[in-house]
């Protein structure tokens, strides 16, 4: 029974202390993330592997590359596991490594030395290698911003892999107009742009999150005409037009801030994962909010981790007969970590 769980899940939790740490990102179901000992966004995360030095077992509740994150960011002694190696993100599996070095050599025929490669943290380890060795950095929700300004003191210009909305998103908020970036389609292998490539500025692979296009611009028109007092807020992980007709735009965190300074009474439609909306949804119960779709949006890979695999886990650490390690090779975790480093230094 889903009590009998809680109990082996605490007991665990209990007898390991402080060796062991249960990082929960916000999109985790209420029955995992109940037990996390931090939760928090992507970049939170990834700061918090980074400065955790006691924990000998890190069990990451999350997705693949968010374990490998926290792998390559703690040092030997540290272990991480995935309760569910099924849970990885169709969006870093949109980029592999063949496919981003035969488009890095035709970008380079086409524009020199001119490009810095930038990846969204969420991307595989091998990604996150090739990024850091062109002297990249990784970026995520919360600080692509200032990570894309700090890219072009660098170069003239930057690939940002492999989400192209957040980048769009990104680069739109800071000024550069969508005819100075092109996408770069890793299927046909090409440039896909009708002007002169020497206009380009931003060059946005063609990876997308399947969950938040599920957020359309009908979804939007929908709510203006029945709700025109309700204010929007979405993840710049949604399409360009959905994230330009809403009121705000902003990373898991930004999103539950703000809801939680807006005013009682007020009413919201947020655009972003389910368990994240409905959480919000509990906490707020003097607030008007719903889904901006109103059939919801899982990510199914998050959902991967629940209770059962949490437990099992946990118990094959304790006994020490672990199972789902997360380890980076070194090599790859070295240039890996340059890329990330990059980018704490500055977050
Ligand atoms: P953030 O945690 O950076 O908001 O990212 C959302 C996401 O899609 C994680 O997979
Ligand atoms: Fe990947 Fe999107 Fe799920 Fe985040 S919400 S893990 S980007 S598929």
């Amino acid at each position: 029974t889903r009590e009998e769980l809680e109990d082996r899940v605490r007991g665990v939790k209990k007898r390991m202390g402080d060796r062991l740490f249960l990082p929960g990102h916000h999109y985790q179901k209420d029955e995992v993330i109940q037990f996390a000992d931090a939760r928090g966004d992507s970049l939170k995360l990834a700061q918090l592997s980074a400065d955790n030095k006691d924990a000998e077992a890190i069990v990451f509740c999350g997705v693949h590359f968010m374990a490998e994150t926290a792998d390559i960011l703690t040092n030997e002694n540290q272990h991480v596991y995935l309760p569910d190696m099924r849970a990885g993100c169709s969006m870093a599996d949109m980029a592999d490594l063949q496919q981003t070095e035969r488009a890095w050599s035709k970008l380079g025929d086409l524009f020199k030395d001119t490009i810095l490669p930038l990846t969204y943290v969420n991307s595989t380890a091998a990604i996150k290698a090739f990024v850091g060795k062109y002297g990249g950095a990784t970026v995520t929700s919360s600080n692509a911003k200032a990570m894309v300004e700090w890219a072009f003191t660098q170069k003239e210009r930057i690939l940002f892999l492999p989400d192209q909305h957040l980048g769009r998103n990104t680069a739109y908020d800071l000024g550069i107009p969508l005819e100075q970036m092109a996408v770069w389609d890793p299927i046909s292998e090409q440039l896909l742009y009708e002007g002169d490539p020497e206009d380009v500025l931003v060059i946005l692979w063609k990876g997308h999150c399947s969950v938040h296009e599920n957020f359309t611009v009908q979804n939007i028109q929908h709510l203006r005409e029945t709700k025109p007092d309700m204010k929007i807020i979405v993840h710049p992980e949604c399409r360009r037009e959905v994230v330009a007709m809403s009121d705000d735009a902003g990373s898991t965190n930004h999103i539950i801030q703000t809801i939680e300074a807006a005013p009682p009474g007020s009413s919201w439609a947020i655009g972003t994962e389910m368990n994240l909306v409905n959480r919000i949804i509990q906490e707020h119960p003097n607030k008007d909010i719903i889904s901006l779709n109103p059939n919801m949006c899982p990510c199914l890979t998050m959902n991967r981790i629940d209770l059962p695999h949490l437990a099992w886990c946990l118990e094959a650490i304790e006994i020490g007969d672990p199972h789902n390690l997360i380890k980076v090779d070194s090599d790859r975790a070295e240039y890996a970590k340059e890329a990330l480093d990059r980018m704490l230094s500055r977050a």
